[in-house]
């Protein structure tokens, strides 16, 4: 799996510090409260274990899936839930978690469907904010890591379903990924 990656973007050391941050701040803005955070599988199922795990504060966790890439490595703008959420949100502190947000399309989708179910309140945590590459307007609340438009795996993010488990965000070997 290594050698299949040309470059280290974000080391694995720097993720975890990062994370440490943002849990604190997020600790923080809900102190009082119970937020559900919302993880939108796959990719931010690693991000959600670590996040929740820096955060001294009573929280639940919920879990959706969605696809929106399949096995390419462009979107394709169209959204899929593959797995609603288990409890109502109406009336709660919703976070939703996600690894990356890239065109946004996914996250506009996403917060449109969850905000007619009426929560309390409504953000979002990204570890990866791919700013540049943005098609909607879409307002992420707490960002890790500003990144360039490059397409990158690890720490969750796949390439072809492999990768998720590397501990670092890494750029893919061209030759490595078919378009
Ligand atoms: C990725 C990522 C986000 C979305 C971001 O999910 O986890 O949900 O793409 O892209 P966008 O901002 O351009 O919409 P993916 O569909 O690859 O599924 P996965 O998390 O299961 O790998």
């Amino acid at each position: 799996m290594l050698e299949d990656v040309r470059e280290v973007l974000i080391t694995s050391e720097a993720i975890q510090a990062r994370i440490v941050e943002l849990g604190r701040q997020i600790s923080a803005d809900y102190a009082g409260k119970r937020p559900v955070l919302i993880g939108v599988l796959k990719g931010a199922a690693m991000f959600m274990m670590d996040l929740i795990r820096a955060m001294d504060i009573p929280v639940e966790v919920d879990f959706m899936a969605v696809s929106s890439y399949g096995a390419s490595t462009h979107t394709s703008g169209v959204v899929r839930i593959l797995k609603d959420l288990d409890a109502s949100i109406e009336g709660r502190h919703a976070l939703i978690v996600e690894d990356i947000v890239d065109t946004g399309l996914t996250l506009k989708y996403i917060t449109e469907n969850l905000i007619v179910r009426q929560p309390a309140s409504l953000r979002i945590c990204a570890l990866l904010d791919k700013a540049e590459n943005r098609r909607v307007n879409i307002p992420v609340d707490y960002v890790g890591f500003v990144i360039p438009n490059k397409f990158v795996i690890g720490y969750g993010l796949d390439y072809g379903e492999i990768y998720r488990n590397l501990g670092f965000i890494g750029v893919l070997k061209p030759e490595k990924y078919e378009e």
